[in-house]
């Protein structure tokens, strides 16, 4: 493409270090439909005539019919997907296909091409995320009156619901969609037409490309920032390394849970494996996996970050690089979130051994010592210690708090009476905890209500 200026060909090693169309093949429907719309507006602007333009779309339509077909031809000395399309579209309809790089630079193009298949990437996560809380929503309304110990400090703490927990994932994945929607939203200025980095001095029409191609907010503003931003990839990356840090957290939960001393879930036979030794053994891969990609997607953003850190303006060939981390991020993300919509949705949860827990784990001992501070109107700091030394007791008979004899915990304080009973039970100190948000079951419900409005969930019942 520029023999004119070469006395020799490039190395095997420059071949190869400078080629990215094994990976940047990827883009072949985004480079096409943008090199159409180029085309398209060179036309109509009258740079090019109205037969030129249409033999060079035609012909485009004919270079992805065959890659639709073959798949993308892998040719080093082509370099990239714009070259190894514009090459076939000269064998395909001769000398005018020369026509086509008219008031245009890979710089542009790659900047175009590229924001066209992260923008899908945010939708398709957006539309997975959406599918994974379709899931929880669903399991937390079934166990939204199922007890199971609330933990800090992975030691007992309150009980909660596994709906309220479920639904706490819920608010996450909320949160990550809407970052991959203000993500979207902000990438939408198309940089096409910016050129090689200063503009060009046909006559373009960056209003029409950049609308033909869907971008909603117009042309980019500044040619030198088009063809050198790369902060839509990375949005991207950072919405993705923090959802996978949710579905991580979420993996590690089920793995911790699947435990026999926990003993709080089954996973689905289908997302674990046995052991080829230990006959008994069902692991929790497909979490632990989640929870291992999420280090990956991690490293794809740190990837693009320490490339792009300290490159002057504009383009610089560093930034081919940016694809890579991008591609196999949003791999690993979609595969992910399938995993993780199967585990919800797949899960048995064991809850008479989650109730267990909750109660042999003394996670009412908060609403004791707050009876004795409210109803026997002890100082909180005495009815902490009254309450531990009750907590002694029960645990050196290995029974819950409410199955003490109302007898042996007036010997340890005497203005303990039988109404204590109804601040015992993991149900009454679940039931209490109402406030907004709080884990009581109205309470759930509630938020599962308008969690299902806004999802727009159909009514199954
Ligand atoms: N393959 C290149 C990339 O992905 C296309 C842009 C090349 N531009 C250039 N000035 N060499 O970044």
């Amino acid at each position: 493409m520029w023999g004119g200026r070469f006395a020799g060909g490039p190395s095997a090693i420059m071949r190869e270090i400078n080629a990215s169309i094994p990976f940047d093949k990827r883009l072949w429907r985004e480079d096409i439909e943008a090199s159409k719309a180029h085309v398209a507006m060179l036309g109509r602007q009258g740079v090019l005539t109205a037969s030129d333009a249409q033999a060079i779309a035609e012909g485009l339509d004919r270079v992805a019919a065959e890659y639709e077909t073959n798949g993308v031809p892998e040719d080093w000395d082509l370099e990239d997907i714009h070259m190894t399309t514009e090459s076939r579209l000269a064998e395909l309809i001769g000398p005018v296909a020369g026509r086509l790089h008219t008031g245009r630079s890979r710089n542009d193009q790659v900047a175009t091409d590229f924001k066209m298949w992260v923008d899908q990437a945010m939708w398709q996560a957006h539309d997975d995320l959406h599918r994974l809380q379709e899931a929880l929503v669903k399991r937390a309304e079934e166990h939204a009156d199922s007890i199971m110990p609330g933990f800090t400090h992975l030691q007992t703490a309150q009980p909660v619901t596994l709906g309220h927990h479920l639904m706490a994932y819920y608010e996450m994945f909320e949160r990550d969609r809407s970052r991959f929607v203000s993500a979207a939203v902000r990438l939408g200025e198309c940089p096409l037409g910016s050129a090689a980095l200063a503009g060009t001095g046909y006559d373009l029409d960056r209003e029409f490309t950049a609308d033909l191609l869907g971008f909603a907010k117009g042309p980019t503003r500044n040619s030198l920032d088009a063809v050198s931003d790369r902060d839509f990839a990375l949005d991207y990356l950072h919405a993705a390394s923090t959802c996978a840090i949710h579905l991580s957290r979420l993996a590690e939960e089920f793995i911790t849970w699947a435990s026999q001393p926990f003993g709080f879930v089954q996973m689905p036979d289908t997302l674990s494996t046995g052991s080829s030794i230990m006959p008994q053994k069902k692991n929790p891969d497909a979490a632990e996996l989640v929870r291992g990609h999420a280090g990956r997607i991690i490293g794809c953003a740190t990837a693009l970050m320490v490339t792009m850190k300290g490159l002057p303006l504009a383009y610089s060939k560093d930034m081919q690089d940016d694809k890579p981390p991008v591609f196999e991020a949003a791999d690993l993300l979609t595969l992910c979130l399938a995993a993780m919509e199967g585990m919800v949705a797949g899960a048995t949860f064991r809850t008479a051994r989650m109730r267990q827990a909750a109660e042999l784990g003394y996670a009412t001992a908060t609403d004791l010592a707050d009876w004795l501070v409210t109803k026997a109107d002890v100082p909180f700091r005495e009815a902490h210690h009254i309450t531990g030394a009750l907590v002694r007791m029960a645990e050196e008979r290995g029974c819950a708090l409410d199955q003490l004899p109302l007898k042996d915990m007036q010997q340890v304080d005497p203005r303990i009476d039988a109404s204590v009973f109804d601040a015992l039970s993991v149900d009454a100190s679940v039931a209490a905890r109402k406030s907004f948000g709080g884990t009581a079951p109205d309470q759930v419900r509630a938020r599962i209500a308008e969690a299902r409005e806004a999802l727009s969930m159909e009514d199954e019942e």
